[in-house]
């Protein structure tokens, strides 16, 4: 029998409608559409602001347009995989929510928290349950709601993160395209750099730690940038050697978008010239887990059956890795 693989095959996204560009952002703290741009190539961001909508609305926009264009129902999910840190509730998943708003009565499902190389993660968990022929459609989503945590107040974080992210159906395939290969990594020691410091077991959420406002991010970017500028690029180069891939060899590659700069940094360690690096970070900032989703659902048509994309996160924890795909079908 032949070798199967774990191809994507349909792809939905969604943002919310409202923008807020860099130029509204200066009526709330003290910053500059000019070094935003500059240190990290964003101009605007999407806020999910309707009240009573969480994560698991976008997600399922995005989920019932993939089925939409696959051609095939909700009841055909054997399993939906959500990377994500912004979950409607502490419990139960996000994931077993959305599964009930769209009808995936077949379905199991569970959330994946690896901030923001959490759609990576998910894909390479999804990936695992096709190969092994377990199961059949596995949608993986990438979504997050950064706006529920983040302090329009701290213009070290606020500039940076938006709301959004997309989903991707899996399914088998024998002939040599899908996921080929995966690198994943994670050091903990990391978490001090870039973390929620209340809410969760550690220290639940009081009066104190609302007015100490520690429900929102905390990052200190300097350190942050640094790690994340090398690890994405070494992981980048390291999946690219071992797959004896030359730069001319790759079709696009598609990074986390979490600044102009770090993703320009891999990019040239990986000799790409620019046209192969996809990018749409100036429209959406960094939406955590949504990021890649959203480069596949932004650039779909431009991918075609045979094409080597390679992926590469950065996020929180830390977390990172690269995944290497041969593109499934031409759109
Ligand atoms: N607007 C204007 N000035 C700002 C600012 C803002 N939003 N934020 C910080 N500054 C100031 C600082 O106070 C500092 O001033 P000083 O030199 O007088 O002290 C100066 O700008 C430089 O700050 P610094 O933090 O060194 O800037 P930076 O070049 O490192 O850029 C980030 C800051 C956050 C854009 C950058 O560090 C970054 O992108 N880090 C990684 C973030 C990331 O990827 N997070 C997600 C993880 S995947």
């Amino acid at each position: 029998m032949s070798k199967i693989t774990a191809a994507i095959t349909a792809i939905g996204g969604f943002v919310p409608e409202t923008r807020l560009t860099n130029h509204d952002l200066e009526k709330l703290v003290d910053t500059n559409d000019e070094w935003i741009t500059s240190r990290t190539g964003i101009k605007e961001r999407r806020i999910q602001n309707e009240p009573g909508k969480a994560t698991s609305d976008m997600a399922v926009e995005a989920v019932n347009e993939l089925l939409k264009k696959r051609g095939i129902k909700a009841e055909e999910i054997d399993l939906l995989i959500i990377g994500t840190i912004t979950g409607d509730l502490v419990f139960p998943s996000c994931a077993n929510i959305v599964c009930d708003k769209i009808g995936a009565i077949n379905a199991w499902g569970f959330d994946l928290a690896a901030a923001c190389s959490g759609f990576l993660y998910a894909l390479e968990t999804g990936a695992k349950f096709i190969e092994t022929g377990k199961h059949q459609k596995v949608v993986v989503c990438g979504f997050d709601k950064m706006s529920a945590i983040i302090d329009y107040t701290d213009r070290n974080t606020c500039i940076i993160f938006g709301d959004g992210g997309g989903a991707v159906l899996l399914e088998p395939n024998t002939e040599g395209f899908g996921i080929i290969d995966s690198i994943l990594k994670s050091d903990g020691s990391g978490r001090e750099f870039l973390h929620q410091k209340a809410g969760g077991s550690l220290k639940p959420p009081t009066h104190q730690t609302i007015d100490a406002r520690e429900h929102y991010v905390y990052q200190e970017g300097k350190s942050v940038f640094k790690f994340a500028t090398t690890n994405m690029a070494d992981v980048s180069t390291e999946i690219m050697k071992r797959n004896n891939l030359k730069a001319e060899d790759i079709n696009y590659l598609l990074a986390h978008q979490a600044n102009k700069r770090i993703i320009d940094y891999t990019a040239e360690k990986m000799n790409l010239p620019s046209e192969k690096v996809l990018m749409n970070i100036e429209k959406y900032g960094n939406t955590t887990s949504g990021t890649l989703p959203l480069l596949f659902w932004d650039f779909e048509t431009k991918f075609k059956k045979g094409d080597n994309l390679i992926l590469a996160t950065f996020g929180g924890g830390f977390t990172w890795g690269s995944i290497y795909i041969k593109w499934a079908y031409n759109s």
